[in-house]
């Protein structure tokens, strides 16, 4: 255990938990301990000596035996799990003690119940702990609680770590957990785009600054996305979500014939502007992914799709329209953010968290990468839109179920030319995972 003296006291990250789960009373001690540097703990919940390795253990790692006056840590006498509600947590350790022959829980349960050493009647504090402070006073409750049953079932549905982080970090605008796909209105999802269009074709239209893009989103998938397509000159191309036309056309200047569809009525008008000036053959329609009526089938020699599948409600219906209006042997290439780095579940960890510098991100941390389904995030100043996030494996099982076969995933990667164009990139940040994902697909059948 590091002893720590904050200049400016930070209260017990353990203490502010109990407190806030009905504990009024509950006194919030000043955490004078850390371990990382990052969470605050009193002597209450810091950490102890195991009488028997003497090695320092979490506080809930280890229990007191009121026999032999002693405490022993999980690791040299292996509790079990049981199932129990108390404050926040799903489970206490309980062990069988082999002195005594009694059950014995662990200090954190223990507190929660009344039975804490210190919340004993006579007991030497000083035979623990040789700090002489922040111990006091000694809170308990009103009478010796059991906690509550919980099935492993409820206790899999409280409220997770990974939510609360990201909410109090703000790093986005969050709307709330995850919502199952089919519960996730459509007409929601196309009605938040076409706000977002808007903002997009005011703000940008008139320095069509639209066609720049951002800076990472061109040299990182760009790159990558036109070597894996090649020589496009005289195909026929569809854009399947082709927001304001930008990548429309510039397959146009490379010798496609190009179509454009998105569902917001606003980019699309937008487009068609663009190319009454530009006359570069492209045709835009307003469509649904999922609706591709308008096209016959095996009408395209190519499709791609840029960055649109995330928010795309029903991906499957997508994919099986996609694959109706492509020609066999033709490709489907498109390009999404990673779904194993970029989704609800996953954050950068940064010290201090406030900092926006890249040197200074410490971890990507993931979690939850199960939880599938949408949520609503605003970037920045723009509107929120509709996110869905899905694993690798439900997108690659719809690929198959559309007809799909997936003949190479590419996980675009800076290189030194990139880097060097952009000096954030340097501060060993992008380099480090893959935040886009492209996917090349043929349609077999
Ligand atoms: C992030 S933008 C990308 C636009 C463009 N591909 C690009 O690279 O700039 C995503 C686009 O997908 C469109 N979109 C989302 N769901 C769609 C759907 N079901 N059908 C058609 N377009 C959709 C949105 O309207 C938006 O223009
Ligand atoms: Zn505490
Ligand atoms: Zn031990
Ligand atoms: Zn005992």
């Amino acid at each position: 255990m590091h002893f720590y003296q904050p200049a400016d006291p930070q209260p017990c990250y353990y203490c502010v938990k109990i407190s806030d789960q009905e504990e009024t009373d509950y006194p919030i001690r000043e955490g004078i301990f850390t371990v990382e540097q990052m969470i605050f703990r009193c002597s209450w919940h810091a950490q102890f000596e195991c009488s028997r390795c003497g090695k320092f253990h979490h506080f809930s790692w280890l229990y007191w035996c009121p026999k032999t006056e002693e405490l022993t840590c999980g690791s040299c006498n292996k509790p079990s799990m049981k199932p129990v509600r108390f404050w926040d947590r799903t489970y206490a350790y309980e062990y069988h003690c082999k002195t005594c022959d009694e059950v014995h829980y662990d200090l954190f349960y223990s507190e929660f119940r009344g039975t804490h050493p210190w919340q004993t009647e006579n007991f030497q504090l000083n035979s623990i702990i040789t700090v002489d402070e922040s111990w006091k006073p000694i809170w308990q409750p009103v009478e010796t609680r059991k906690g509550g049953n919980i099935s492993i079932e409820d206790a899999l549905k409280l409220k997770n770590r990974v939510v609360e982080i990201r909410l109090k970090s703000g790093d986005v605008n969050f709307h709330s957990q995850l919502t199952p796909e089919d519960k996730v209105d459509f007409q929601d999802t196309q009605m938040k785009w076409e706000e977002i269009s808007k903002n997009w074709v005011e703000n940008y239209s008139k320095s069509r600054e639209l066609d720049k893009g951002k800076k990472s989103r061109l040299s990182i998938i760009e790159t990558a996305f036109w070597k894996a397509l090649d020589d496009v000159q005289g195909l026929k191309v569809l854009d399947a979500g082709c927001g304001s036309g930008y990548f429309t056309r510039r397959l146009a200047k490379k010798g496609a014939k190009v179509y454009g569809v998105d569902f917001s009525e606003k980019v699309v008008e937008y487009c068609k502007k663009r190319e009454e000036d530009e006359q570069l053959g492209c045709k835009f329609s307003q469509a649904s992914l999922t609706d591709l009526a308008l096209f016959e089938n095996n009408f395209f020699d190519l499709i791609v799709s840029n960055i649109v599948f995330m928010g795309v409600q029903d991906y499957l219906t997508a994919f099986l329209e996609i694959s109706r209006v492509l020609k066999k042997d033709g490709r489907f290439v498109w390009s999404n953010p990673h779904p194993t780095f970029v989704r609800v579940g996953a954050m950068d960890l940064k010290l201090p968290f406030d900092t926006h510098r890249n040197e200074e991100k410490l971890y990507k941390i993931i979690d939850r990468y199960f939880d599938s389904g949408g949520t609503l995030i605003a970037l920045g100043k723009f509107h929120p839109v509709w996110q869905f996030d899905r694993t690798l494996s439900e997108y690659s099982r719809a690929l198959k179920q559309a007809g799909f076969v997936i003949r190479e995933i590419i996980e675009p990667k800076l290189d030194l030319e990139m880097i060097k164009s952009n000096p954030k990139f340097s501060a060993f940040d992008s380099g480090r995972y893959p935040n886009y994902i492209i996917y090349d697909c043929i349609k077999l059948e």
